[in-house]
């Protein structure tokens, strides 16, 4: 599934091309599902700077999940044919394609027990909870974190973490999602759309934003002096966080990491976070997909489905 110019969704194309061929300890994975992530809108518009013009044609999806169909010369001790593997892929290739090559630093074992879906789901949006939430956000067990946006893709494993960890969760979600956020570990649940978080929320260690806008700038004051904002959208303004008193993380992007990836999974298997899959489609219709998540109102993950 490829664009070969920026626009809406009529530029997704399904195309045959030649499958790559792994080298090094890169392997040859036959993709069983990707997941549909809010970059991969952002990416087809033009409006992701990393992807630019001179990177077309490209292929949308940043992580996937299938099993081993060849590895290259240094991949062989590690893994071999019909493993099942999952994966965080950097943007010069694009997990939504039947098969696709990725790097050994990318990839995980799938536990046992984990379907093809739910692992598809994890990579991108796990990570950059986890990666929030605990790298840049160093959050620890005792300390208060507000969630903006508890009911995404990121915000479920971001809520999951955080009470795994130890810390208490205040998550924010629409009314429809309340039940949900609490099921998942939320101490505290705010119905961003009949109530307002800084009535609600105090004191806290950590914001994790996951929404930007209006939310961001009323999130400044409920952060305890010498607290953090982590945020996964744009630039937080330093200036306004030193009037604050408080820290902010500047932009940063989730990055494959394998060690982390194997203890999300590991944390999936056990039953200890769970993982919503919101709906998926066949690989033809990620239009459809990208349009349904632009929608909003989904709890839980969109993943394409292709065995
Ligand atoms: N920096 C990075 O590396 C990185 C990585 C992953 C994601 N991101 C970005 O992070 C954002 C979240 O990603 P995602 O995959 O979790 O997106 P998502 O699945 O679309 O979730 C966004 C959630 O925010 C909720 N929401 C909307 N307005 C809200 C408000 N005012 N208060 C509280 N919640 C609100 C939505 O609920 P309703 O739909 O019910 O309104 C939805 O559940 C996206 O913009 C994405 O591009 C960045």
């Amino acid at each position: 599934m490829r664009i070969a110019a920026f626009g809406g969704p009529e530029v997704l194309r399904v195309e045959q091309i030649a499958i790559p061929q792994p080298v090094d300890d890169e392997v040859l994975v036959r993709v069983h599902a990707a997941s549909v992530n809010p970059v991969d809108g952002k990416t087809r518009a033009g409006e992701f700077p990393p992807v630019g013009a001179a990177d077309l044609p490209a292929t949308l999806g940043r992580d996937l999940a299938g099993t081993i169909e060849a590895v290259g010369t240094r991949a062989h001790n590690m893994l071999s044919h019909g493993d099942r593997v999952f994966a965080f892929i950097d943007f010069d290739r694009g997990a939504q394609a039947d098969y696709v090559v990725v790097k050994a630093v990318e990839l995980c074992a799938i536990p046992d027990g984990v379907d093809m879906t739910s692992a598809a789901a994890i990579p991108l949006a796990a990570l950059t909870a986890w990666q929030g939430l605990f790298d840049h956000g160093g959050l620890e067990a005792g300390q208060r974190v507000l969630i903006h946006g508890g009911a995404g893709g990121v915000g479920q494993f971001a809520i999951q973490f955080a009470r795994w960890k130890g810390a208490e969760v205040i998550a924010t979600a629409g009314a429809a999602d309340q039940e949900l956020i609490r099921r998942l570990g939320a101490n505290v649940a705010i119905d961003y759309q009949g109530q307002r978080f800084e009535d609600i929320a105090h004191d806290v260690d950590c914001v994790f934003d996951l929404v930007d806008g209006d939310t961001r700038a009323r999130s400044w004051a409920v952060i305890r002096p010498g607290g953090i904002l982590v945020s996964t959208l744009s630039e937080p303004d330093a200036e306004t966080a030193r009037a604050h008193g408080v820290r902010a993380v500047p932009q940063w992007l989730a990055q494959p990491n394998t060690v982390q990836l194997g203890t999300i999974g590991d944390l999936v298997a056990s039953g200890e976070v769970i993982v919503t899959v919101a709906a998926t489609y066949r690989l033809e219709d990620v239009a459809a997909a990208q349009e349904r998540l632009e929608q909003g109102h989904l709890a839980g993950k969109v993943v394409l489905t292709l065995v």
